[in-house]
């Protein structure tokens, strides 16, 4: 890969993203961190800088469409362009169908699928402008495939997810852009915890009782890690992967079959 590529990595403060982030850097990268919380941001700016990888901070509630195109320019203005978006940030609710409220819902989607909406028009809109392509690449989940109860507004905010990378794909296909979506099972993250302390609440549980469900559904028999996503998120950001768009790929362990 040439040395400047540069990918710019959501939610990369904690999770997921975090982990993206430093197999991005690994891979060659010049990556540019967001996360909503400033402080993890920084500090994940910091673990690369430390292994020798050239790393930014670039701001923003990716909610917020102007931030979301701030973010990118300040990107493009720190690292020099961009070739590689990774809209990793989302949030979970866990809720019966009856009890979502539509501010809870409005929240979750507000991150979840205009948060997608907004990091592809303003990476596509800098990809057009530089001519050469680029990859954007979009966190759905294997609940956008088979989704589950009390997981209502989270799953069908992931079927919408699904949707827009399609619909993406064929958009920005004239322009050299791939667009792809990683779809993790159960990844051992603050998310999961969140998903499993609520599911006892509102299901009367035992705590550690979904996630002992979701483990036993799991054919390769272990919860995912961060570092499984990465390896998988690592091929949709090479060139091994352009001649691949409007996917929605499952790594989840062998959990959903399709
Ligand atoms: N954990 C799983 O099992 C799992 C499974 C399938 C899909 N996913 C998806 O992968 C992505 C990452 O999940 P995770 O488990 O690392 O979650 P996480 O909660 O551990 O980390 C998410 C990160 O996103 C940041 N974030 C939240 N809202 C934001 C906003 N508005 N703007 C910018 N940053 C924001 C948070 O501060 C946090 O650092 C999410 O889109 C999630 O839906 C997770």
């Amino acid at each position: 890969m040439s040395e400047n590529k540069v990918a710019l990595v959501t939610g990369a403060g904690l999770g997921i993203g975090k982990a993206i982030a430093e197999r991005l850097a690994k891979d060659g990268f010049a990556v540019a961190i967001n996360d909503v919380n400033p402080a993890t941001a920084e500090a994940s700016v910091e673990v690369l800088q430390a292994s020798g990888a050239t790393a930014t901070v670039a701001p923003a509630d990716v909610s917020n469409r102007d931030q979301v195109f701030a973010m990118v320019e300040k990107t493009v203005a720190d690292l020099g362009r961009l070739d590689v978006m990774v809209s990793n940030a989302g949030i979970v609710q866990v809720d019966p169908i009856l009890a979502i409220t539509e501010e809870a819902f409005d929240r979750l989607y507000a991150i979840n699928v205009k948060g997608v909406l907004w990091c592809a028009q303003a990476a596509a809109q800098q990809m057009i402008k530089q001519g050469d392509g680029g990859k954007i690449i979009n966190a759905a989940s294997s609940a956008a495939h088979s989704s589950h109860a009390v997981l209502g507004t989270y799953g069908s905010s992931k079927f919408c997810v699904r949707a827009l990378t399609q619909v993406m794909a064929q958009e920005f296909a004239a322009h050299g852009i791939t667009v792809n979506a990683y779809c993790p099972g159960i990844v051992d993250t603050g998310m999961w915890d969140t998903i499993d302390s609520r599911a006892a609440e509102v299901l009367n549980i035992p705590k550690g009782a979904m996630k002992q469900k979701a483990l036993e559904g799991i054919v390769l028999g272990r919860l995912q890690t961060p570092e499984d996503v990465a390896n998988f998120v690592s091929f949709l950001a090479s060139a091994d992967s352009d001649y691949i768009t409007g996917q929605n790929m499952l790594t989840d362990g062998g959990m959903v079959m399709i």
